[in-house]
Protein backbone atom coordinates (compact mmCIF):
# COMPACT_ATOMS: atom_id res chain seq x y z
CA UNK A 1 0.00 0.00 0.00
CA UNK A 2 1.01 3.46 -0.70
CA UNK A 3 -0.13 6.35 1.45
CA UNK A 4 0.30 9.92 0.91
CA UNK A 5 -0.55 12.71 3.48
CA UNK A 6 -0.68 15.80 2.39
CA UNK A 7 0.39 18.70 5.08
CA UNK A 8 3.12 17.99 7.63
CA UNK A 9 2.23 19.35 10.36
CA UNK A 10 1.09 17.76 13.84
CA UNK A 11 -2.01 16.26 12.50
CA UNK A 12 -0.24 15.48 9.56
CA UNK A 13 3.13 13.91 10.68
CA UNK A 14 1.81 12.34 13.45
CA UNK A 15 -0.77 10.45 11.35
CA UNK A 16 2.15 9.53 9.24
CA UNK A 17 3.76 8.41 12.04
CA UNK A 18 1.30 6.73 13.49
CA UNK A 19 0.75 4.54 10.02
CA UNK A 20 4.56 3.55 9.67
CA UNK A 21 4.70 2.15 13.07
CA UNK A 22 1.74 0.34 12.44
CA UNK A 23 3.23 -1.10 9.12
CA UNK A 24 0.01 -0.53 7.26
CA UNK A 25 1.75 1.16 4.46
CA UNK A 26 4.78 3.24 2.77
CA UNK A 27 3.94 6.56 3.74
CA UNK A 28 4.58 9.93 1.67
CA UNK A 29 4.53 13.30 3.44
CA UNK A 30 4.27 15.87 1.94
CA UNK A 31 4.04 19.48 2.69
CA UNK A 32 4.33 23.19 0.89
CA UNK A 33 7.32 24.08 3.21
CA UNK A 34 10.60 23.37 2.37
CA UNK A 35 12.61 20.62 3.70
CA UNK A 36 10.34 19.97 6.63
CA UNK A 37 8.40 17.06 5.43
CA UNK A 38 12.06 15.67 4.63
CA UNK A 39 13.48 16.28 8.08
CA UNK A 40 10.50 14.81 10.24
CA UNK A 41 10.39 11.75 7.35
CA UNK A 42 14.29 11.04 7.80
CA UNK A 43 13.58 11.83 11.95
CA UNK A 44 10.85 8.61 11.66
CA UNK A 45 13.29 6.64 9.75
CA UNK A 46 15.87 6.85 12.44
CA UNK A 47 13.47 5.35 14.61
CA UNK A 48 12.53 2.08 12.50
CA UNK A 49 14.91 -0.14 14.55
CA UNK A 50 14.00 0.84 17.89
CA UNK A 51 10.01 0.88 16.83
CA UNK A 52 10.49 -2.29 14.59
CA UNK A 53 8.89 -1.27 11.68
CA UNK A 54 9.18 -2.23 8.16
CA UNK A 55 7.02 0.54 6.42
CA UNK A 56 8.99 2.98 5.18
CA UNK A 57 8.06 7.28 4.77
CA UNK A 58 9.84 9.53 2.42
CA UNK A 59 9.04 13.12 2.64
CA UNK A 60 8.75 15.87 -0.67
CA UNK A 61 7.57 18.79 -1.66
CA UNK A 62 6.18 17.73 -4.89
CA UNK A 63 2.73 16.57 -5.44
CA UNK A 64 3.88 14.50 -8.42
CA UNK A 65 5.25 12.33 -5.33
CA UNK A 66 1.36 11.29 -4.32
CA UNK A 67 1.19 9.31 -7.69
CA UNK A 68 -0.58 6.02 -7.70
CA UNK A 69 -0.64 6.15 -4.11
CA UNK A 70 -4.20 4.05 -2.64
CA UNK A 71 -4.95 6.27 0.17
CA UNK A 72 -4.37 9.97 0.44
CA UNK A 73 -5.43 11.47 3.80
CA UNK A 74 -5.36 15.53 3.79
CA UNK A 75 -4.62 17.18 6.71
CA UNK A 76 -3.45 20.70 5.07
CA UNK A 77 -5.29 23.88 6.33
CA UNK A 78 -4.72 26.36 9.17
CA UNK A 79 -6.34 25.24 12.50
CA UNK A 80 -8.21 27.46 14.70
CA UNK A 81 -6.73 30.07 17.40
CA UNK A 82 -8.14 30.26 20.85
CA UNK A 83 -11.46 32.07 20.48
CA UNK A 84 -12.19 30.94 16.80
CA UNK A 85 -14.89 28.46 15.82
CA UNK A 86 -14.46 25.88 12.79
CA UNK A 87 -16.49 27.99 10.21
CA UNK A 88 -14.29 30.36 10.59
CA UNK A 89 -11.68 28.63 8.53
CA UNK A 90 -13.90 27.97 5.68
CA UNK A 91 -12.95 30.57 3.34
CA UNK A 92 -8.83 29.93 3.63
CA UNK A 93 -9.14 25.92 3.85
CA UNK A 94 -11.81 25.85 1.07
CA UNK A 95 -8.89 27.30 -1.44
CA UNK A 96 -6.02 25.12 0.38
CA UNK A 97 -8.06 21.63 0.05
CA UNK A 98 -9.00 22.72 -3.37
CA UNK A 99 -5.34 22.68 -4.91
CA UNK A 100 -4.84 19.65 -2.88
CA UNK A 101 -8.01 17.94 -4.61
CA UNK A 102 -6.81 18.71 -7.61
CA UNK A 103 -3.18 17.52 -7.48
CA UNK A 104 -4.60 14.24 -6.33
CA UNK A 105 -6.97 13.85 -9.20
CA UNK A 106 -3.89 14.00 -11.43
CA UNK A 107 -1.72 12.00 -10.02
CA UNK A 108 -3.60 9.41 -7.74
CA UNK A 109 -7.33 8.88 -9.59
CA UNK A 110 -7.29 5.43 -7.93
CA UNK A 111 -7.00 6.78 -4.55
CA UNK A 112 -9.27 6.21 -1.10
CA UNK A 113 -9.23 10.05 0.11
CA UNK A 114 -9.49 10.61 3.92
CA UNK A 115 -10.01 14.62 4.83
CA UNK A 116 -9.13 15.80 8.39
CA UNK A 117 -9.26 19.76 7.32
CA UNK A 118 -11.42 21.58 8.96
CA UNK A 119 -14.10 22.48 8.92
CA UNK A 120 -14.24 18.95 8.62
CA UNK A 121 -17.65 18.16 6.64
CA UNK A 122 -17.81 21.21 4.38
CA UNK A 123 -14.25 20.50 3.52
CA UNK A 124 -15.08 17.50 2.70
CA UNK A 125 -17.80 18.65 0.27
CA UNK A 126 -15.24 20.50 -0.78
CA UNK A 127 -12.73 18.03 -2.04
CA UNK A 128 -15.45 15.75 -3.31
CA UNK A 129 -16.87 18.45 -5.70
CA UNK A 130 -13.39 19.49 -7.01
CA UNK A 131 -12.19 15.87 -7.43
CA UNK A 132 -15.60 14.15 -9.15
CA UNK A 133 -14.49 10.71 -7.53
CA UNK A 134 -17.15 7.99 -6.95
CA UNK A 135 -18.44 9.34 -3.36
CA UNK A 136 -17.65 6.28 -1.58
CA UNK A 137 -14.06 7.17 -2.17
CA UNK A 138 -13.97 10.37 -0.51
CA UNK A 139 -14.95 10.40 3.33
CA UNK A 140 -14.35 12.37 6.33
CA UNK A 141 -12.55 11.85 9.55
CA UNK A 142 -14.92 12.90 12.37
CA UNK A 143 -17.30 10.74 14.56
CA UNK A 144 -14.30 8.24 14.54
CA UNK A 145 -12.89 11.06 16.87
CA UNK A 146 -15.92 12.46 18.91
CA UNK A 147 -16.45 8.46 19.66
CA UNK A 148 -13.10 8.14 20.86
CA UNK A 149 -13.51 11.31 23.48
CA UNK A 150 -16.88 10.32 24.51
CA UNK A 151 -15.94 6.57 25.27
CA UNK A 152 -13.07 8.03 27.39
CA UNK A 153 -15.41 10.40 29.48
CA UNK A 154 -17.72 6.94 30.13
CA UNK A 155 -14.70 5.09 31.21
CA UNK A 156 -13.00 7.60 33.06
CA UNK A 157 -16.31 8.52 34.44
CA UNK A 158 -17.12 4.37 35.57
CA UNK A 159 -13.51 3.60 36.28
CA UNK A 160 -13.65 1.18 33.80
CA UNK A 161 -11.55 0.30 30.75
CA UNK A 162 -12.26 2.00 27.39
CA UNK A 163 -11.89 -1.17 25.41
CA UNK A 164 -15.06 -2.02 26.85
CA UNK A 165 -16.87 0.91 26.01
CA UNK A 166 -18.33 1.59 22.46
CA UNK A 167 -20.07 5.02 21.09
CA UNK A 168 -21.34 7.18 18.61
CA UNK A 169 -21.41 10.26 17.53
CA UNK A 170 -22.96 11.46 14.27
CA UNK A 171 -24.06 15.12 12.60
CA UNK A 172 -21.46 17.55 11.51
CA UNK A 173 -17.68 18.09 13.54
CA UNK A 174 -19.14 20.31 15.18
CA UNK A 175 -20.71 22.32 18.34
CA UNK A 176 -24.34 20.70 17.16
CA UNK A 177 -22.70 16.90 16.80
CA UNK A 178 -25.04 14.60 18.38
CA UNK A 179 -24.17 11.67 21.26
CA UNK A 180 -26.42 8.45 21.40
CA UNK A 181 -26.28 8.01 24.30
CA UNK A 182 -28.76 5.21 24.81
CA UNK A 183 -26.27 3.04 21.95
CA UNK A 184 -23.75 4.14 24.21
CA UNK A 185 -22.54 0.88 25.73
CA UNK A 186 -20.18 -0.71 28.67
CA UNK A 187 -20.01 -4.29 27.75
CA UNK A 188 -23.19 -4.14 25.97
CA UNK A 189 -24.59 -2.10 28.94
CA UNK A 190 -26.25 1.13 28.26
CA UNK A 191 -24.94 3.96 29.81
CA UNK A 192 -28.09 5.35 31.30
CA UNK A 193 -28.57 2.52 33.02
CA UNK A 194 -25.16 2.80 34.85
CA UNK A 195 -24.82 6.80 35.16
CA UNK A 196 -27.24 9.34 36.23
CA UNK A 197 -28.79 11.85 33.70
CA UNK A 198 -26.49 14.53 35.13
CA UNK A 199 -23.40 12.93 34.98
CA UNK A 200 -24.30 11.87 31.54
CA UNK A 201 -25.24 15.41 30.51
CA UNK A 202 -21.88 16.39 32.34
CA UNK A 203 -19.94 13.88 30.10
CA UNK A 204 -21.51 14.96 26.69
CA UNK A 205 -20.70 18.76 27.40
CA UNK A 206 -17.24 17.93 28.12
CA UNK A 207 -17.20 15.64 24.67
CA UNK A 208 -18.80 18.24 22.52
CA UNK A 209 -16.62 20.58 23.66
CA UNK A 210 -13.37 18.94 23.98
CA UNK A 211 -11.76 20.23 21.09
CA UNK A 212 -12.16 24.13 22.33
CA UNK A 213 -10.59 22.72 25.75
CA UNK A 214 -7.37 21.37 23.95
CA UNK A 215 -7.12 24.48 22.02
CA UNK A 216 -7.61 26.71 24.88
CA UNK A 217 -4.84 24.21 26.97
CA UNK A 218 -2.45 24.62 23.98
CA UNK A 219 -2.43 28.36 23.57
CA UNK A 220 -1.88 27.82 19.29
CA UNK A 221 -3.09 24.72 17.07
CA UNK A 222 -5.39 22.63 18.17
CA UNK A 223 -5.37 18.51 18.95
CA UNK A 224 -3.52 15.85 17.16
CA UNK A 225 -2.55 13.04 19.31
CA UNK A 226 -6.20 11.71 18.63
CA UNK A 227 -6.94 13.22 15.63
CA UNK A 228 -3.97 11.01 14.57
CA UNK A 229 -4.58 8.23 15.72
CA UNK A 230 -8.17 8.27 14.57
CA UNK A 231 -7.53 8.33 10.92
CA UNK A 232 -4.93 5.65 11.69
CA UNK A 233 -7.33 3.38 12.35
CA UNK A 234 -9.14 4.33 9.66
CA UNK A 235 -6.76 3.62 7.20
CA UNK A 236 -6.07 0.14 8.79
CA UNK A 237 -9.47 -0.72 8.04
CA UNK A 238 -9.38 0.09 4.47
CA UNK A 239 -5.72 -1.74 4.22
CA UNK A 240 -6.93 -4.79 5.80
CA UNK A 241 -10.32 -4.50 4.26
CA UNK A 242 -12.09 -4.70 8.05
CA UNK A 243 -15.44 -3.66 7.66
CA UNK A 244 -15.89 -1.76 10.66
CA UNK A 245 -18.71 0.19 11.71
CA UNK A 246 -17.72 3.83 12.32
CA UNK A 247 -19.07 7.06 12.22
CA UNK A 248 -17.76 9.24 9.63
CA UNK A 249 -18.95 11.88 7.43
CA UNK A 250 -20.04 10.15 4.13
CA UNK A 251 -21.84 11.13 1.48
CA UNK A 252 -25.55 10.54 2.61
CA UNK A 253 -28.55 9.82 -0.68
CA UNK A 254 -31.61 10.25 1.72
CA UNK A 255 -30.32 8.10 4.68
CA UNK A 256 -31.48 10.00 7.91
CA UNK A 257 -33.52 11.98 5.53
CA UNK A 258 -30.11 14.11 4.44
CA UNK A 259 -29.54 14.41 1.18
CA UNK A 260 -26.34 15.41 -1.43
CA UNK A 261 -24.34 16.36 1.85
CA UNK A 262 -21.30 14.37 3.78
CA UNK A 263 -21.95 14.17 7.49
CA UNK A 264 -21.06 12.16 10.46
CA UNK A 265 -23.19 8.97 10.06
CA UNK A 266 -22.57 4.94 10.94
CA UNK A 267 -20.76 3.40 8.19
CA UNK A 268 -18.81 0.23 6.79
CA UNK A 269 -15.23 0.71 5.92
CA UNK A 270 -13.63 -1.89 3.77
CA UNK A 271 -11.04 -1.49 0.78
CA UNK A 272 -13.64 0.02 -1.57
CA UNK A 273 -13.93 3.08 0.45
CA UNK A 274 -17.18 3.88 2.46
CA UNK A 275 -19.51 0.62 1.83
CA UNK A 276 -22.46 1.22 3.25
CA UNK A 277 -23.99 3.57 5.56
CA UNK A 278 -25.79 2.18 8.08
CA UNK A 279 -29.62 3.75 8.78
CA UNK A 280 -29.94 2.87 12.69
CA UNK A 281 -33.34 3.97 14.50
CA UNK A 282 -32.40 7.06 16.76
CA UNK A 283 -34.97 8.94 18.65
CA UNK A 284 -36.87 12.00 16.98
CA UNK A 285 -35.91 14.22 18.85
CA UNK A 286 -31.60 12.90 17.92
CA UNK A 287 -33.24 12.39 14.26
CA UNK A 288 -34.16 16.52 14.55
CA UNK A 289 -30.87 17.19 15.88
CA UNK A 290 -29.32 15.55 13.15
CA UNK A 291 -31.14 17.59 10.84
CA UNK A 292 -30.60 20.60 12.32
CA UNK A 293 -26.58 19.83 12.50
CA UNK A 294 -27.16 19.23 8.38
CA UNK A 295 -28.94 22.24 8.02
CA UNK A 296 -26.40 23.95 9.21
CA UNK A 297 -23.55 22.36 7.60
CA UNK A 298 -25.80 23.33 4.05
CA UNK A 299 -26.48 26.64 5.19
CA UNK A 300 -22.37 27.35 5.44
CA UNK A 301 -21.83 25.66 1.71
CA UNK A 302 -24.32 28.12 0.56
CA UNK A 303 -22.76 30.91 2.17
CA UNK A 304 -19.30 30.15 0.96
CA UNK A 305 -20.39 29.44 -2.37
CA UNK A 306 -18.76 26.06 -2.33
C1 LIG B 1 -10.73 18.51 17.02
C2 LIG B 1 -10.39 19.26 15.79
C3 LIG B 1 -9.20 18.67 15.12
O1 LIG B 1 -11.86 18.00 17.11
O2 LIG B 1 -11.46 19.36 14.94
O3 LIG B 1 -9.89 18.44 17.90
Amino acid sequence: MKIAVVGAGFVGSTTAQQIVEQNLGDVVLHDIVEGMPQGKALDMMHSASLREFESKIVGTNNPADYKDSDIVVVTSGITRKPGMIRDDLVQINSKIVGEVAENIKKYAANAIVIIVTNPLDVMVYTVAQKIGFPKERVMGMSGILDSARFRYYIAAELGVSQHEVSAMVLGGHGDDMLLLVREATVSGISIDQLLPKEKIDKIIERTRKASDEIVKLLGTGSAYYTPAASVARMVKCIVHDEKLVIPISAWCTGQYGIKDLYVGVPAKVGRKGVEQILEIKIAPEELAQLQVSSRHLRETITKFNL
